[in-house]
């Protein structure tokens, strides 16, 4: 059994109030919230290590240094990568999913040649790569799901030939929670001779990732959906194609020679992290992964499967209601719509009661396209929520019935 107030004890914002309610925060697959230790972690770097990194022979900058890279060894054992010099530290994952669609892409599509992916990306895995096709004439096709948010996996079978280059597939669907069978993806994209990018910014929080067993040829995440900050993510990609890889962006740390002549790249992970990064968000990050190896993937992933059982069987007996994504397996997410009601008055009402969910297309327009709604109500769930946040959705849907249909 989990001790869910000391759970919740660690999380500060968790005790205040939005509207003279209690915070009910369901919004986890937008961003989750986070423990005093990452905040901590921030603090302590401001307070007591705050240098450049790389630069200075100074103790501080050293000592930065040493926390910075510390977190990048944190990095690459939470994705079970074989080196960390081929963790790059980014934005997050929609900076990670540039960086390969400009590097790679540029330096390796031609016209004609195809980009696959799923019908449920979102849109940080559609949009670089339709940018990309734009500048080299390869095309980008979508691989269709199925009405429970299933990938089609006989299409996929049949869209992958010699022209597709990369296949781009989220691991966990931020709109509807499929789980997506990646390391059979990866077997056949590779058997094909094509890459394969996995999206994993809602997967890493929910499921045990390793990139070895997976054999992926990228994998992106952002600390901030990991109880971790804003602003900083990774990317890790095989050493043989981050090797050949052209930078993406010039500038400090990212070479090891500049001449008015000409300039030589630094050597990896450096030459794909150009300019001062998030130092303080890369240290907590660390506190991030930390934090969730403490309680453990398998335990908090166990916890959310209880939340999201509980709250399915709530959806399904609850009047008018529809879910959006019923992927066996799925995890952490309910997304749905209510007859009748647009998503932004549910949300809206729901505010007022203290409840925090998403409403809208959920930065996957295509998937809204699919099911033919504009959007939907979207309850995502972390390690400090609880049944009764539930019961307190489900008490917020009714008083919105209650409006709408008196
Ligand atoms: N992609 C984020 C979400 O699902 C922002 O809400």
């Amino acid at each position: 059994m989990l001790d869910m107030p000391a759970i919740r004890a660690e999380f500060p914002i968790l005790t205040r109030q939005v509207h003279d309610r209690p915070l009910v925060y369901l919004d986890n697959a937008a961003t989750t919230q986070k423990p005093k230790v990452v905040i901590q972690a921030e603090k302590h770097y401001y307070e007591y290590l705050n240098s450049n990194i790389h630069r200075g022979v100074h103790q501080l900058s050293q000592q930065a240094t040493d926390a910075y890279e510390a977190s990048r060894e944190s990095v690459r054992a939470l994705l079970n990568a074989p080196r960390t010099e081929d963790i790059i530290f980014t934005r997050g994952t929609t900076e990670a999913i540039n960086l390969v669609s400009q590097s790679w892409g540029r330096a390796n599509l031609k016209p004609g040649d195809e980009i696959l992916v799923t019908h449920m990306e979102h849109h940080s895995n559609i949009v670089p790569w339709q940018m990309i096709c734009e500048e080299t004439g390869a095309i980008l096709r979508p691989i269709p799901i199925d009405e429970m948010g299933v990938l089609d996996m006989e299409a996929y079978a049949s869209m992958l030939s010699p022209k597709t280059k990369l296949v781009g597939v989220v691991h966990v669907s931020n709109a509807l929670g499929t789980v997506n069978p990646v390391k059979e993806m990866i077997e056949q994209a590779h058997a094909m001779g094509a890459l394969v990018l996995v999206d994993g910014a809602q997967a890493v929080s929910h499921l045990t990732v390793d990139v070895r067993a997976l054999d992926c040829d990228f994998y992106v995440f952002s600390a901030h959906k990991l109880y971790g900050p804003t602003g900083v993510g990774a990317l890790y990609g095989r050493q043989s194609l981050l090797e050949l890889m052209p930078p993406w962006q010039g500038g400090g740390d990212m070479i090891s020679l500049v001449r008015f002549s000409g300039s030589k790249w630094n050597h990896l992970p450096y030459k794909f992290e150009a300019g001062t990064p998030n130092i303080a968000g890369g240290v907590a990050l660390k506190a991030a992964i930390d934090y969730v190896n403490n309680i453990g993937l398998d335990t908090i992933a166990a916890h959310e499967a209880l939340l999201l059982d509980y709250a399915t069987q709530r959806a399904k007996a609850f009047p008018g209601l529809r879910i959006i994504g019923e992927a066996p397996g799925k995890v952490s997410i309910l997304s749905f719509v209510l007859e009748g009601i647009h998503p932004h008055d549910i949300g809206t009402i729901l505010d007022m009661e203290g409840v925090a969910i998403r409403t809208g297309h959920h930065c996957a327009m295509p998937v809204m396209e699919r099911y033919k709604i504009p959007a939907t109500a979207r309850a995502s769930f972390a390690i400090y929520n609880t049944i009764e946040e539930v019961d307190a959705l489900f008490l917020a849907l009714e008083r919105v019935q209650k409006m709408f249909r008196g």
